[in-house]
């Protein structure tokens, strides 16, 4: 049976939180003399001299609207990494509690991880990218808190199978997170429809990516409303600024624009694949839901570095485990695009030219 409270460290669970100016005091008011703010204004010209709303509900009354998704199972982190990093925070007893995650993935789970004390069980994936589903369940033990999944999957750019997840949201008492940073880019819906039905499901979303949202730095969580309470209850009091709150409303009026960015880097996705395909330095080009390709390529490292001698910068996984050899792309504007693929043609002639041969003779 799900319980809760017996995942929330012991410390959490007793914390009387901070309780700032603006969570004591709702209502009408025009004398503000609560919170020992500047009185006169800010050298901006909104009223920048006020705390912001700790809780946001502005903001997530249009989210709620937006994601369909009552607005008590709404956290609002500093990015997504905000939200990942209170998640170990709330439930993992250092140097005793242990957390599942799936690599290749989002290096921020394991740094949190890390700086909490976290015990971490490794599952790595399958080859072919899928989850381990057996690894895990055999890897959960009476400490394990947390499973940590990210789907569509960084860097491998695949969704884990549907019937996978059930399975271990149905199985594990303890807290399945699920990072769905890139699920705009994905074909098929992510998990915000079964929150009602999963009370140990956490997901993280995020207005960096299909938002393209990045330097504002908003992530969301959803989870029960009982979840969220103890996000609340240990985030730093104004965790999102005035000026980010006023940005994102303006933003989440324009979320048509975010609809035609989504489908013109789906297409672009498909175009890169199509250019990068019939290049001899492409050894393959994995299926990806994301706004990125994973690239395995003959002599990645040294492309990576030539494409950076040409102003091009690509991220190197080829020192991550079942990422051997790849670079992660990116999808980029058109005339991008088209320019790293002349890059990458001009890479492969001088190859081609040189004595280096591309061709691998212990793989040809
Ligand atoms: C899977 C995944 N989750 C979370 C993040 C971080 O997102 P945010 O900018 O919201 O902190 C990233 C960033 O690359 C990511 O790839």
């Amino acid at each position: 049976m799900f319980n809760l409270q017996r995942l929330i460290r012991p410390n959490i669970q007793e914390l009387i939180p901070y309780s700032s100016a603006r969570d004591e005091f709702s209502g009408n008011a025009y004398i503000f003399l609560d919170a020992n703010e500047n009185a006169w204004g800010s050298p901006l010209d909104k009223s920048y001299n006020r705390y912001p709303d700790p809780l946001q509900h502005q903001l997530k009354a249009r989210i709620a609207e937006l994601k369909q998704v009552p607005p008590e199972h709404i956290f609002l982190g500093n990015g997504s990494d905000e939200c990942i990093d209170l998640t170990f925070r709330a439930f993992c007893e250092p140097g005793q509690d242990e957390v599942i995650i799936c690599p290749p993935t989002y290096g921020m789970y394991e740094v949190c991880a890390r700086i909490q004390g976290a015990i971490i069980r490794k599952v790595p994936l399958l080859p072919d990218f899928a989850l381990d589903l057996s690894g895990i369940l055999e890897a959960i033990t009476p400490h394990t808190k947390l499973i940590i999944l990210c789907s569509p999957n960084n860097p491998t750019g695949n969704c884990f199978s549907r019937e996978a997840i059930y399975t271990l949201l149905r199985r594990f008492e303890g807290i399945v997170a699920i990072d769905e940073a890139y699920i705009d880019f994905a074909s098929q819906p992510g998990f915000l429809p079964e929150l009602d039905q999963f009370p140990n499901l956490i997901l993280w979303q995020t207005f960096s990516k299909a938002w393209g949202l990045a330097g504002l730095r908003v992530g969301m969580a959803f989870a029960s409303p009982a979840i969220i309470q103890v996000l609340n209850k240990i985030k730093y009091p104004y965790n999102i600024s005035q000026l980010t709150q006023d940005t994102l409303l303006q933003a989440l009026a324009r979320a048509d624009q975010v609809q035609h960015w989504k489908e013109i880097t789906i297409q672009q996705r498909t175009w890169l694949r199509q250019a990068l395909q019939p290049l001899q330095i492409v050894e393959k080009i994995y299926p990806s839901e994301a706004n990125f390709l994973l690239v395995k390529m003959k002599q990645a490292r040294k492309i990576y570095e030539y494409l950076l001698q040409q102003g091009t910068v690509v991220r190197d996984r080829s020192q991550v485990i079942l990422c051997e050899d790849s670079l992660r792309i990116t999808i980029g504007r058109p005339e991008e695009n088209k320019m790293l693929i002349a890059q990458l043609k001009a890479y492969e002639q001088q190859a081609l030219g040189s004595q280096v041969s591309i061709h691998d003779p212990l793989k040809d």
